[in-house]
């Protein structure tokens, strides 16, 4: 395992590995590592030869300048997670060597970022596509790992990668939970202990939503949702909503779609926690 600050260097090391025709596997990260980072490494490593992992906190996606500052960065603590795993390179840039100049590309992702995490957190998606999309030119990985716990931004990865004609194979991964089921999140640092105990309410309620599908409206099944998280003293839905797991549009009806998706954020105080729930695939 190698720590590696610079562009030059990495590509050097890239262009090595791909000389000998060996795969490389890219997982994107912005550090404070959980077991959900780890198990996109393992996958990774399963499906690649060479794994590189990135860890920059993208200042460009940030639309709330406390979350930025906020953050957790532990650089040390994330490289001794990082050595229980196969991985070969870990690029950790500074800000400077990944935006040399300011990035002023604007996305257009359609209706795929007026909803949800896009309406809520305006110009996030298009600093997500921006960093990852110099990240792919960096790294140049025939796949990259992606968690599912980021629904929106899973779509917006492939429509930029497929807008921009980049050869990279997008590989989703399932939501790993804690076992009470929250799910894992680098911003669960950042709980109190009151919002801790409470938060893996979140994960139940969805779970247990699945039950009424089969005879309750879209309408009755977010109405009982948003009820039941409102419900506990610390916690607060921001929006939930039912969507084709395509198109991310809201469904108003169960056989609007094949596929179809419960998606939420919740602010648990200041911590703003996200959350999804497949009904139908
Ligand atoms: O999901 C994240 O941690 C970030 O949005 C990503 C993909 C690493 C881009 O900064």
């Amino acid at each position: 395992m190698q720590v590696v600050n610079t562009v030059e260097k990495l590509q050097h090391q890239i262009s090595e590995a791909k000389k000998s025709g060996l795969k490389i596997g890219f997982v994107p990260t912005m550090g404070a590592l959980h077991e959900g980072h780890l198990t996109l490494v393992k996958k990774a490593a399963n499906e690649s030869d060479i794994v590189v992992v990135s860890i920059f906190v993208n200042p460009t996606q940030f639309n709330n300048s406390k979350d930025l500052e906020r953050y957790p960065r532990d650089l040390e603590t994330d490289l001794e997670a990082l050595s229980t795993v196969k991985c070969d390179y870990i690029f950790a840039p500074a800000v400077d060597e990944v935006y040399p100049e300011e990035d002023d590309r604007q996305f257009n992702f359609g209706d795929l970022e007026t909803v949800m995490e896009g309406k809520f957190r305006p110009g996030h998606f298009n600093g997500v596509a921006q960093v990852v999309s110099r990240l792919f030119d960096m790294v140049t990985p025939d796949k990259a790992f992606f968690g599912l716990k980021d629904f929106q931004q899973l779509a917006i990865i492939r429509a930029m990668t497929k807008q921009l004609s980049m050869p990279v194979e997008i590989v989703p991964c399932d939501i790993v939970r804690e076992k009470d089921g929250l799910a894992m999140s680098s911003r669960n640092m950042l709980l109190s202990e009151a919002q801790r105990k409470n938060a893996p309410l979140i994960a139940r309620t969805l779970v247990e939503s699945c039950n009424f599908v089969a005879d309750t409206s879209v309408q009755g099944v977010k109405k009982q949702v948003e009820d039941a998280i409102n419900a506990d003293t610390e916690l607060e839905v921001e929006y939930f909503e039912i969507v084709d797991g395509y198109t991310l549009q809201a469904v108003d009806n169960w056989d609007e779609s094949n596929y179809i998706v419960g998606c939420i954020a919740v602010f648990a105080g200041e911590i703003r926690l996200i959350d999804n729930v497949t009904y139908k695939l």
